[in-house]
């Protein structure tokens, strides 16, 4: 496996096209879930230089922060409250092009303008999300939905 990533310019379908085949080939052999996790956010934002990007995984009947890249965040995130837990609540990718507009948007960071979240799933069931935040409104659309969805199905 190797431990350096090769960074790719253009259009973002290109970028995710050329960083997903690395990704995978981390994790490649890999079982350590934590590890795994850690080595995509780290990825993820070193290719995209996003704001935020990690992880939170169902403990009970919360959200817990798991690994990430980015500022400090909060720790706990209640099911049905904030993106996040809308996201698990529902069990479906929620695109947020101006969190202000999201009717009880967690802030962890007044910097963080939009959002993306993915459901982790396993079964139908969700263990964690994916959190994604830029200082940009309007960052994310399908085109990061269809690739992020890609890259967390690899944990199957
Ligand atoms: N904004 C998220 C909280 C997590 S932080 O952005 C890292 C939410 O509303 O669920």
């Amino acid at each position: 496996m190797a431990e350096d990533l090769t960074i790719t310019k253009g259009d973002k379908e290109t970028q995710y096209k050329s960083l997903i085949p690395q990704i995978k080939a981390l994790i490649e052999g890999e079982p350590d879930l934590i590890a795994n996790l850690a080595n995509m956010a780290g990825a993820l934002k070193e290719q995209f230089g996003w704001f935020w990007v990690g992880f939170y995984l169902v403990k009970g009947e919360q959200l817990v922060l798991g690994p990430f890249q980015g500022p400090v965040a909060c720790t706990r995130i209640n099911k049905g409250r904030g993106v996040c837990g809308t996201s698990w609540a529902k069990a479906e990718t929620l695109i947020v092009p101006d969190v202000e507009k999201f009717p009880g948007h967690i802030a962890c960071s007044s910097l963080s303008k939009s959002e993306i979240v993915v459901p982790l799933l396993k079964d139908g069931k969700v263990w964690g999300v994916l959190d994604v935040d830029s200082e940009h409104l309007n960052q994310f659309d399908e085109t990061d939905q269809q690739f992020l969805e890609e890259i967390i199905s690899t944990l199957a």
